[in-house]
């Protein structure tokens, strides 16, 4: 079932309340590959009744070419959520989320600044904003996101303390090709060579956490990383940083559970990762 409206959407929902169903969302952009699936398939184990929803969040592109550029295959996206046997998937038009005369921004504090949040100005209010929208309209009572946006769950985990939401977070597991890769909608842009060569990116993050564990210093442990994923063919590498897993800020305290995370580009593609430490 596509439902395209959030009239239709709440009547669904409300049917599913009323038999006293657990409503279980998982917020995708679409091109679904097996890291999305395995949201899916978590929450239906999970949930008596799951909404996948599809929406291609304009107000989350800080550039207008890679809105353009993103991959919508909805029919395909149906056919794969079918093999999860999902319930229901709600994708509507961007003037359903965004009507004429919508103003409202829901902005993060903290959590939101650094890293992605300062090389992409604007992501995280975009994103905070949606996934806002889409509790409310959704009513879910828990909501499945990937670990592999690691900055982008712990900002909804604080938006949902903020601001009483009455939703559950529950952070999935990265899913990865079988040579590290941490699977992503971009994959799909890589050339032959370029997708050889991208696992590297988790290689050197895998080597530096090595390194740190067995005490060599922060800084000269993060400059090999960086040193690394160049010499094997990335073009440039925006950061690879440790940090506190919640607070996202830069990790200092060793008790604190510690995570790593990296952008860099190859091939015009900017891949993201990160492990815990
Ligand atoms: O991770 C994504 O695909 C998006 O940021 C999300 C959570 C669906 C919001 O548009």
């Amino acid at each position: 079932m596509i439902l395209r409206t959030v009239a239709d959407l709440r009547a669904q929902v409300a049917e599913w309340k009323a038999a006293g169903q657990v409503v279980g969302v998982v917020p995708t952009m679409g091109a679904l590959h097996d890291g999305h699936l395995s949201l899916a398939r978590r929450a239906r184990r999970e949930c008596g009744r799951v909404i996948t929803t599809i929406f291609v969040n304009p107000k989350q592109f800080n550039n207008p070419e890679d809105l353009l550029k993103y991959p919508r295959t909805e029919e395909n996206d149906a056919a794969l959520l079918a093999t999860v046997g999902v319930d229901a998937i709600f994708a509507p038009a961007v003037e359903e989320v965004y009507p004429a005369g919508f103003v409202t921004s829901v902005s993060v504090g903290g959590v939101s600044a650094p890293l992605e949040g300062a090389l992409r100005p604007g992501h995280f209010d975009g994103v905070a904003t949606v996934v806002t929208k889409l509790f409310g309209m959704t009513q879910a009572d828990r909501g499945y996101f990937g670990q592999k946006d690691w900055q982008q769950l712990q900002v909804v985990r604080q938006l949902v303390r903020d601001l009483n939401l009455k939703v559950e977070i529950v952070g999935c597991e990265t899913v990865r090709d079988p040579d590290g890769l941490a699977m992503s909608s971009r994959n799909q842009r890589l050339s032959g060579q370029a997708r050889a060569k991208a696992p590297a990116l988790y290689a050197a993050m895998l080597g530096a956490a090595r390194q740190f564990r067995d005490g060599v210093p922060l800084a000269q442990v993060l400059d090999r990383a960086r040193a690394a994923v160049l010499a094997e063919g990335f073009d440039a590498v925006e950061y690879i940083e440790l940090v506190d897993g919640e607070t996202m800020l830069p990790a200092r305290d060793l008790g604190a559970p510690m995570r790593m995370l990296a952008a860099a580009w190859i091939d015009d593609v900017r891949l993201i990762d990160n492990i815990a430490v």
